[in-house]
């Protein structure tokens, strides 16, 4: 990777959330109720990544829980080599296309080709861990209705 490019307009606007990879999204949902002294405001099945998702706002960011709802789902394979616990890294973008074009001439490899269409309202895209210090990148972009 060659000498990082500084850009005058900051891309990255705010550390969205971070999503957790969880086995029983009940028993998460009820242990992070308790942890953060809140309920979720969201509930979304996102059915092209076979996950069921429950989302809590902690001030500007966001928890993610996130838990597998086929055996082919990513989280539902993730958690048959890893442990529960931080799944992915998310950052808001003000234009998804954009960042994807920075990171990819920077040499990271994105996962996905084109934004798709996450959950939460969002366009996303991720950035392989391989190319992000063994950290799985989520860029998000919010969905203007
Ligand atoms: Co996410």
């Amino acid at each position: 990777m060659g000498p990082v490019r500084i850009f005058d307009q900051c891309m990255l606007t705010n550390l969205e959330h971070l999503g957790l990879a969880v086995k029983d999204l009940a028993a998460a949902t009820a242990l992070y109720t308790k942890l953060l002294g809140q309920e979720p405001y969201k509930h979304e099945h996102v059915a092209s990544e076979a996950v069921d998702t429950v989302f809590f706002q902690v001030g500007g960011s966001k928890i993610e829980l996130l838990a597998g709802t086929s055996p082919d789902s990513a989280i539902t394979r993730y958690l048959e080599k890893k442990p529960e616990g931080i799944h992915h890294v998310a950052f808001e973008v003000d234009d998804i296309r954009a960042e994807m074009a920075r990171l990819r001439a920077e040499g990271f490899v994105l996962l996905n080709e084109e934004p798709k269409r996450g959950a939460d309202n969002k366009l996303v895209c991720f950035v392989h861990p391989k190319s992000a210090g063994g950290v799985l990148v989520e860029l998000c972009q919010s969905i203007v209705a």
